[in-house]
């Protein structure tokens, strides 16, 4: 049995390998039960490592077979092997060939790591440290590798043979019950871009010519029957390899581009040389089965595994540590793909929320850690929000400092610099250093530091002087291991709007022509001049930094900013900002402001007038409420959540009755009568019918569950049919929305991914009876302990978005929720750790939630035989 002790790897002891592997042969004959794994591995001493060493290979519940050295067998006395691990303990001094058998079980691969079966699907997931459940190897990230892959299983059980690179040669064994396939990978990479897949698989496929007019195919395998479903994401990556070339200048550099859609999978996807394995949901899509939100996901994710063939695998990360290296990088590539497919300022509001829900939470948190973090126990609990979003928004502001060309410079600096090489945060910001000139010292803090700075500003109008003057103050709270912070290097877009909505041309020698102000210590002042009117400051614009922002603008101001300002992000931000304030002040005192929320209303409905038709998914975000994570954010301590829910359903229902007449015009207006297409305009408008329909059952359920009811019967497309449902799901306790989602149940039989949907939306309803609810659903013969996506859509989903229900102040969503965590860790640990991460706000709560949650992480922690990953979210929440 292995011990879990927990041990703490430091970014500052990093050290070379002592050995490198150019290059590997893999011979892999897939058995259900008996998969041998034979591993031809030349070996060689590193010139920049230590002689004299022993030879240390990482293993991982391996069963060695057989090991030989130079093709003789290798004497017992002169090696250890066992499931951890081979060491030789005196290897030659020269290079030499390795060759050792594995015999593994994938279909007991319950934690989804390593070489696993997937409804009978024979793949594999080997990022951040699952080959060496494969083979023994240096598993390591700046190991590079030349991989040659034979595969050979039963010609029925598996036609489809797919590895990393190009396909060489393929054929028959012997009788023909078996064949087999070798592929081979002329880029050297790492362990954790290693991939297989096997199986009966249907594909779907296109040819792609590209820059340089090179001839590649690219297609997507599904499993049988599901091909009429793929079509969205091949569109996508055929999309995304064409804006790769056009605006990173990035051409796709071998003969094959495969994607594989796989049901149980524990991440989004992931970027294996040439062959990208999903998680299917971010596959599988049709009008019928899957949202709008679905398809821009598709797009998204099928672009950042696309992207990281240059940022991540031609150039990987040196170790661990450098993991935003390239997932930060390729979040923001990902991100800049999207704008261009669909609306920048929409797609910006959209990361925005996102980051606040989950980063913002993370940072303010016991988890809080930098963007490349110093020290770990478990590289798979850094796959965070903070590492990828975080570390996309620091790539967006060294844009925005170095400006659009340095930018350009500087990336190109880096694809030739480092290609083929496993680099470091320092190798990357020392090709901007060098393309702007500037020293990006300072900057770099954005990487070292956790915490979300806070940024005050407040600003004062001189009449006289017709100068306009901002005052700004920035602060970043502690976190663990980090109790004082240097102030951050920020830099803040801003303008002034006057009251009439004209932009204001201020001028300062401090203010950059493009409107930045690079504050770089804890206090400074700006001073604009030429102002003849009083203005309205329009501060971090874009949201050009990921901080918290509070400015002393009156709730009027704010409001004239959403009617005026030219920034389209400050003007969604001005009305979210007056919604939590006042939210605030009522989850807080228990009274809401009714003559503000008139105002707020009023204001609401001039926009809608104005412009409500012109852009539909900008106007459904204006009229969104924050979320009540929003607003126990911004209470911060001592949060009720059942005073911040009392609190947004009033304020809802008074805002749905203020707009109500027109929210049921626009509705006529944005109903369509085309068929349904999942473009950006179309989903807008979509997204804007939809958000009225909330609103008004928010302000009349009975009318609302009607007209949720109709909507429901005569959809036909997913997204129009399950936003109808949830209408009706958080509509009062009635027959009709029961008979709803049992027809949605029977409808979807059969339909994994869809009935997800109504697993998740039935976790999420905000009333007293859900978590037996939940208890209930875990009985549905279509739930399942053991598939990640039924996990999240269930107990992810109550765990993680349904505040009142999961902090039920009976402690009981604690309890359950641990108990399905300790249940899963013996299974899964990656997927438990994940659900864990729920309790990241349980010191902010009020006292008697407080000490709930406590109790519940101290009996996590007590149980005798936690998972490493388990273990070390727990010991943090409770550190
Ligand atoms: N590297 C993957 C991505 O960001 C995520 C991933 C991590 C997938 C670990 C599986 C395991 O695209
Ligand atoms: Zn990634």
């Amino acid at each position: 049995m292995r011990t879990e002790t927990p041990q703490t790897l430091k970014l500052a002891e990093y050290r070379q390998s002592d050995f490198l592997i150019p290059r590997v042969a893999l011979d892999i004959a897939l058995d259900p039960h008996a998969t041998r794994v034979r591993a031809t591995l030349e070996i060689e001493p590193n010139p920049a490592g230590r002689v004299d060493v022993p030879l240390a290979l990482d293993g991982d519940d391996l069963v060695p077979v057989a090991v030989a050295l130079d093709g003789e067998p290798l004497d017992p006395q002169t090696f250890t092997a066992n499931a951890d691990g081979l060491v030789i303990h005196q290897p030659p001094r020269r290079p030499f060939t390795l060759t050792v058998e594995t015999r593994l079980d994938p279909t007991a691969n319950t934690k989804l790591m390593g070489l696993y079966r997937s409804r009978g699907v024979y793949c594999t997931q080997c990022e951040p440290e699952g080959f060496r459940r494969i083979t023994y190897f240096l598993d390591r990230p700046d190991v590079l590798s030349i991989y040659e892959t034979r595969i050979e299983a039963d010609a029925a059980e598996a036609p489809t043979l797919l590895g990393n690179g190009n396909l060489v040669a393929s054929g028959p064994v012997g009788d023909g019950t078996r064949h087999y396939a070798l592929w081979h990978d002329p880029h050297p990479k790492p362990t954790y871009l290693f991939a297989l897949v096997g199986g009966s698989l249907a594909k779907i496929s296109k040819p792609f010519t590209t820059m340089t007019g090179r001839e590649v195919e690219i297609a997507v395998h599904v499993e049988p029957g599901k091909e009429g479903r793929a079509g969205y994401a091949l569109d996508a990556l055929e999309r995304s390899m064409r804006w790769d070339e056009e605006v990173f200048g990035r051409e796709y550099d071998l003969d094959v581009f495969n994607i594989v859609a796989v049901s149980d999978f524990n991440m989004g996807a992931m970027e294996n040389k040439g062959l990208n394995i999903f998680n299917d949901k971010y596959v599988l899509a049709s009008p019928e089965t899957a949202t709008d939100t679905d398809y821009a996901n598709i797009e998204a994710i099928v672009a950042h595994e696309y992207f990281h063939n240059w940022t991540g695998n031609r150039i990987t990360c040196r170790d661990w540590f450098q993991l935003c290296l390239k997932e930060g990088l390729t979040v923001y590539r990902d991100q800049e793909f999207s704008s261009d497919m669909r609306s920048r300022p929409v797609h910006r509001i959209a990361e925005v929320r996102a980051l606040r829900l989950r980063q913002f939470a993370e940072d303010a948190g016991p988890l809080a850690h930098p963007v490349r973090p110093s020290e770990y126990r478990e590289i798979n609990n850094f796959y965070t929000a903070t590492v990828y979003e975080k570390g996309a928004e620091v790539i967006r502001m060294l844009r925005t400092l170095v400006g659009e060309e340095a930018f350009a410079a500087g990336m190109d600096l880096f694809f030739a610099r480092c290609d083929n090489a496993a680099a470091t945060v320092e190798d990357f910001l020392a090709c901007f250093a060098e393309a702007s000139g500037r020293d990006l010292e300072h900057f770099a803090l954005w990487y070292a530091q956790a915490g979300t700075p806070r940024l005050a500003v407040t600003g004062r109008w001189d009449e006289a002087a017709k100068t306009y003057r901002l005052d700004f103050a920035q602060s970043i709270p502690p976190t663990p291991g980090q109790p004082t912070k240097r102030p951050a290097l920020v830099p803040i877009r801003l303008g002034l709007v006057a009251e009439d909505g004209r932009e204001i041309p201020a001028t300062s020698p401090r203010l950059r022509e493009d409107g930045v102000f690079v504050l770089d210590r804890a206090s400074d002042s700006l001073v604009l001049e030429n102002v003849p009117v009083r203005p309205v400051p329009s501060v971090l614009r874009g949201f050009s930094a990921p901080v918290r922002v509070s400015r002393d603008l009156s709730e009027a101001d704010l409001l004239t900013l959403l009617r005026h300002d030219p920034d389209p992000f400050n003007r969604w931000q001005s009305a979210q900002t007056v919604a939590i304030r006042l939210l605030t002040r009522a989850a807080v005192d228990g009274t809401l402001a009714e003559e503000a929320v008139r105002a707020y209303a009023d204001a609401l409905a001039a926009f809608l007038d104005a412009e409500g038709e012109a852009d539909p998914a900008f106007a459904a975000l204006v009229l969104a409420l924050p979320g009540e994570p929003d607003v126990a954010q911004d209470i911060g301590s001592d949060v009720d959540p059942d005073a911040i829910h009392t609190a947004r359903e009033r304020m809802r229902a008074l805002v749905g009755g203020a707009l109500a007449p027109r929210l049921a015009v626009l509705r006529e207006r944005l109903a369509s009568r085309a068929p349904y297409a999942p473009d950006a305009a179309s989903a807008g408008r979509r997204a804007l019918r939809n958000g009225a329909l909330d609103l008004i059952a928010a302000a009349d359920p009975a009318a609302g569950i009607v007209a949720a009811a109709d909507q429901y019967d005569g959809a036909d497309n997913m997204t129009d049919r399950l936003a109808a449902l949830g209408v009706a799901a958080h509509t009062p306790p009635t027959p009709r929305r029961e008979e709803m989602l049992a027809d949605f149940r029977s409808r979807f039989d059969g339909e994994p991914l869809v009935l997800d949907k109504w697993f998740a939306l039935q976790a999420t309803m905000p009333e007293a009876g859900t978590l037996e609810r939940v208890e209930r659903l875990m009985a549905d013969p279509a739930f399942s302990l053991s598939n990640p996506n039924r996990v999240g859509a269930l107990i992810g989903a109550f765990a993680l978005s349904n505040p009142t229900q999961f902090h039920r102040p009976d402690g009981a969503g604690y309890a359950f929720v641990a108990d399905k965590v300790t249940a899963l860790d013996a299974t899964n640990p990656q997927t438990a750790a994940r659900v864990l991460t729920a309790f990241n706000t349980w010191r902010t709560m009020e006292p008697g939630r407080r000490a709930k949650a406590e109790t519940t992480l101290r009996t996590i922690a007590d149980r005798p035989s936690l998972s490493r990953d388990v273990s070390d979210i727990v010991g943090r929440m409770l550190g």
